[in-house]
C-alpha cells in the first residue's frame, strides 16, 4: 500500500508536469492561419453573391431573376460545409476553431473573449443546415443540435441557457405578418397622441394587432403647444417599448420582433448575421466592418452584404409548413381512414375550447403579402447604418430596389403538379376570400409569462446589446417570458420547447406551468383544462398537432427531392405521376393517437 502511494504520487507529479508543459504550449498555439500552403491544395467552399448585381437585375425591371438569383445563392450558402479559406470559424483559444461550450474564459490577445462582435456561443458548427436538418433541411434541430449560450460572458456554467433549433419554414410570411401588425400598432399610438393634443389630460387605447392584444398605453399631454405628451406602458404586455436605452424619451417603440424563442429579433437578415457569426464563425462585413477580422482566424470580409441578402431571401421564401390532412387530399400521402379525418377534426374543436388557441392563434391574414428585402417597413431593415457602421444604401441595400417576392405565389419549392396538370402551389400561402394571404401559424408574435417550470436561469435579454431594455418593470422580459411558438409544422420537430425538454407533444403541454395554484404561468389555465380531458379528447388534441407537418419538394438540378419525417411504421408517400421527374421513397405515418 505505502509503496504504491508513493509510486502513485511520483507518477502524478510527473503527469502533472507533463500537463503543465503542454498546457503553457497550449496557450500560444493558434489554429492555422497562414493559408499559404493551404491554398495550394485548397479552395474556398463558399460562392459568394454580388449585392450590386442584384441590385442592378432589380433596377433593371427583371424583379423575378433578381429574385431567383438571390434564392439559389442562399440556397447553396445554407447548406455550404465552409472551410478555413471561407474564414468559417474563430480563433477560439487553446488551439481550437469549434467550441460548444461558450469559452468565457479564453480571454488572451484574440481569444473568444476577444472577438467582436462580442460572442455568446460557439462557433459551433461549419453549416447552418447541420443545426436545421430534421426532418430535412431548413428544417428544425434534434437534442444535439441544442446550442448553449453564455449570455452575460461570466465563464459560471449555471449561468449558461440552452436553445433548441426551431424550423425555419415560411419565415417570410412571420416577418411580414409582425410589419403589418407593428403599422397597426403605430397607427394607434399616432391617434392616441392626437387626441390627446387635441384633448388635453390622459388618454388611452388598446394596443390590438390583427387578433393580437398587447394592453394599454396611456398618454398625458405635458404641454400645449407645441404638444408635448408622456407615455404610460405600465400596462403594455408582452411587446418591448422602447426604442433604446439611450433615448428613454422617445415614443414607445410597439415594434413587434417575431424571431428567437423570446421574440427579441425583429427581421430575418438580422437575425441571420448574428447566426452566420455565433454560429459559424462567418463574419459578415456589415457586423464586423470592411477588412476586419473580428474573429482572428486570419480571414476577412467572410460574408459579402449580397450573400446576407441571399439568405434572408432564401429563407424567406422557405414553404409553408403543411397537414396531413392536406397532404391527404392532395394525393401525396396514402388517405387518411375517415377516422383519423374525424380525430384530427375533433382535436382542433377542443384545441380551442381549452384555450390553447388564445396564444396559438390558428391563423391570421396579411393585407400585402409582398416580402422585400430590405423591407419597405423602415422598422424591419438597417437605418442610416448596418451595426458595423457602412451605409446600406451606398452598399445598395436600398429599398427602393428590394429584391422582393409574393408570398402567396412565388415559393420554389412545393409546386404541386396534379393529375389534371395544373400546379398547386403548397409551399405559397393560402389566400382568404378577401384575397388576402393567410399566415397559418398558430401563434401570436406576443410574449407570455411561462413561470418557474420554463424560467432560464438568466434574463438573457437584459444583457442583449441590440434589444432595448424596457424600463419599465411591469413589462420587462423577464427569465421566464417567451414567445408564443408557432405551431405549424409542430408535428415534424421533436424535440420541444426552447430548450428542447420535451420530447413528446404531451410532454409539451405539460411543460406550460408547474400547476401549482400559484404559478403565474399564463397557460396555467388551458394545461390544466388539457389535464381534465377524457383520454380520447387528449389523443385528439395531439393528433390534430401531430397533424401540422413540415413537407418539402425541392427542385434540386432537374430532379424534385420529396422528403418527410420518415418514421418507422411507415406508409408512402405518393407523389401525383404528372410530377414525376423525382427519385423519391418517402413515407409519413399517421399521427399517434389515431393509429389503427
Ligand atoms: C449550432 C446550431 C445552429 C446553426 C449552425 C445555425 N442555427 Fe439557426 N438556430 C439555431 C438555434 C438554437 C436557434 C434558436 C435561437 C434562439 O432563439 O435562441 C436558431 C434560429 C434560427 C432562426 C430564427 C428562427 C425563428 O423562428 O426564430 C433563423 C432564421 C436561423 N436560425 C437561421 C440560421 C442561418 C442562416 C444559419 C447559418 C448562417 C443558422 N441558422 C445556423 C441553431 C443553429
Ligand atoms: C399563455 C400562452 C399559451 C397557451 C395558452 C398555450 N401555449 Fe403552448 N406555448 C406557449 C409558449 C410561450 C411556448 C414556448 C415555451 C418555451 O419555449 O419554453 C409554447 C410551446 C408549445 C409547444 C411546443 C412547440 C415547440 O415547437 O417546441 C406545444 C406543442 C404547445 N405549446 C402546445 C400547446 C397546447 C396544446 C396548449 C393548450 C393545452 C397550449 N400550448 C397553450 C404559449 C402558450
Amino acid at each position: 500500500m505505502q509503496m504504491g502511494f508513493q509510486r502513485w504520487k511520483r507518477v502524478s507529479l510527473w503527469i502533472f508536469v507533463v500537463a503543465m508543459f503542454f498546457a503553457g504550449g497550449a496557450g500560444v498555439w493558434a489554429i492555422v492561419t497562414d493559408m499559404t500552403d493551404v491554398k495550394i491544395t485548397h479552395s474556398p467552399a463558399a460562392v459568394h453573391a454580388d449585392q450590386d448585381e442584384l441590385r442592378e437585375l432589380v433596377a433593371s425591371g427583371q424583379d423575378a431573376e433578381a429574385f431567383e438569383e438571390a434564392f439559389e445563392l442562399g440556397d447553396d450558402l445554407f447548406a455550404t460545409l465552409f472551410n478555413a479559406l471561407d474564414g468559417v470559424g474563430a480563433n477560439v483559444g487553446k488551439g481550437q476553431r469549434f467550441t460548444r461550450v461558450p469559452r468565457s474564459d479564453l480571454k488572451g490577445t484574440g481569444e473568444w473573449f476577444r472577438h467582436t462582435p462580442n460572442r455568446v456561443t460557439g462557433p459551433n458548427s461549419n453549416a447552418c443546415n447541420s443545426c436545421h436538418l430534421r426532418p430535412f433541411e431548413d428544417g428544425a434541430g434534434d437534442a444535439a443540435a441544442n446550442v448553449h449560450r453564455d449570455p452575460f460572458r461570466t465563464g459560471l456554467i449555471g449561468q449558461f441557457i440552452q436553445r433548441n433549433t426551431p424550423h425555419v419554414f415560411a419565415v417570410g410570411a412571420i416577418q411580414r405578418l409582425a410589419e403589418e401588425m407593428t403599422d397597426e400598432l403605430h397607427a394607434r399610438r399616432t391617434a392616441l397622441v392626437n387626441q390627446v393634443c387635441a384633448q388635453g389630460g390622459t388618454r388611452s387605447v388598446t394596443l390590438i394587432a390583427k387578433l393580437v392584444n398587447y394592453g394599454t398605453l396611456s398618454a398625458t399631454r405635458t404641454q400645449a403647444s407645441p404638444c408635448k405628451v408622456t407615455f404610460n406602458t405600465d400596462l403594455v404586455r408582452g411587446i418591448d417599448f422602447l426604442p433604446s436605452v439611450d433615448n428613454p424619451d422617445a415614443p414607445p417603440d410597439l415594434i413587434v420582433r417575431p424571431l428567437q424563442w423570446k421574440g427579441s429579433v425583429p427581421f430575418i437578415r438580422d437575425f441571420n448575421r448574428g447566426a452566420s457569426h455565433n454560429e459559424l464563425g462567418m463574419q459578415a462585413v456589415e457586423i464586423v466592418g470592411d477588412n476586419v477580422d473580428g474573429d482572428f482566424d486570419g480571414v476577412k470580409n467572410e460574408m459579402t452584404i449580397g450573400d446576407q441578402t441571399a439568405l434572408a431571401v432564401y429563407m424567406a421564401a422557405q414553404p409553408r409548413p403543411t397537414s396531413l390532412v392536406e397532404l391527404s387530399i392532395l394525393g401525396l400521402i396514402e388517405p387518411l381512414t375517415q377516422t383519423q379525418l374525424t380525430t384530427i377534426a375533433r382535436g382542433a374543436v377542443v384545441f380551442g375550447q381549452i384555450g390553447c388557441a388564445s396564444c396559438h392563434i390558428p391563423a391570421m391574414a396579411i393585407n400585402n403579402p409582398t416580402f422585400s428585402e430590405p423591407s419597405q417597413n423602415a422598422a424591419y431593415r438597417d437605418g442610416t447604418a448596418f451595426p458595423a457602421g457602412q451605409n446600406p444604401i451606398a452598399r445598395g441595400v436600398d429599398p427602393a430596389f428590394a429584391v422582393k417576392f409574393d408570398l402567396t405565389r412565388d415559393q420554389p419549392d412545393n409546386r404541386i403538379e396534379l393529375p389534371n396538370g395544373t400546379t398547386f402551389l403548397l409551399g405559397s400561402l393560402r389566400r382568404d376570400p378577401q384575397g388576402r394571404g393567410l399566415v397559418e401559424l398558430f401563434g401570436d408574435l406576443k410574449r407570455h409569462v411561462m413561470g418557474p417550470r420554463l424560467a432560464e436561469p438568466v434574463n438573457e435579454i437584459a444583457g442583449d446589446d441590440v434589444t432595448p431594455i424596457p424600463l419599465n418593470p411591469n413589462n420587462r422580459h423577464t427569465p421566464d417570458t417567451f414567445l408564443t411558438e408557432n405551431l405549424w409544422g409542430v408535428g415534424s420537430t421533436p424535440p420541444y420547447m426552447h430548450d428542447g425538454r420535451a420530447t413528446t407533444i404531451t410532454e409539451a403541454i405539460l411543460e406550460h406551468s408547474t400547476g401549482a395554484s400559484s404559478d403565474p404561468s399564463e397557460a396555467k389555465q388551458s394545461r390544466q383544462a388539457y389535464l381534465a380531458l377524457p383520454a380520447g379528447d387528449k389523443r385528439a388534441v395531439v393528433a390534430f398537432l401531430e397533424n401540422l407537418v413540415l413537407f418539402k419538394v425541392e427542385e434540386e438540378e432537374g430532379e424534385q427531392v420529396a422528403t418527410i419525417a420518415p418514421k418507422p411504421e411507415a406508409a408512402t408517400l405518393r407523389i401525383p405521376r404528372a410530377a414525376l421527374k423525382r427519385r423519391s421513397t418517402p413515407s409519413i405515418q399517421a399521427p399517434e393517437g389515431i393509429r389503427e
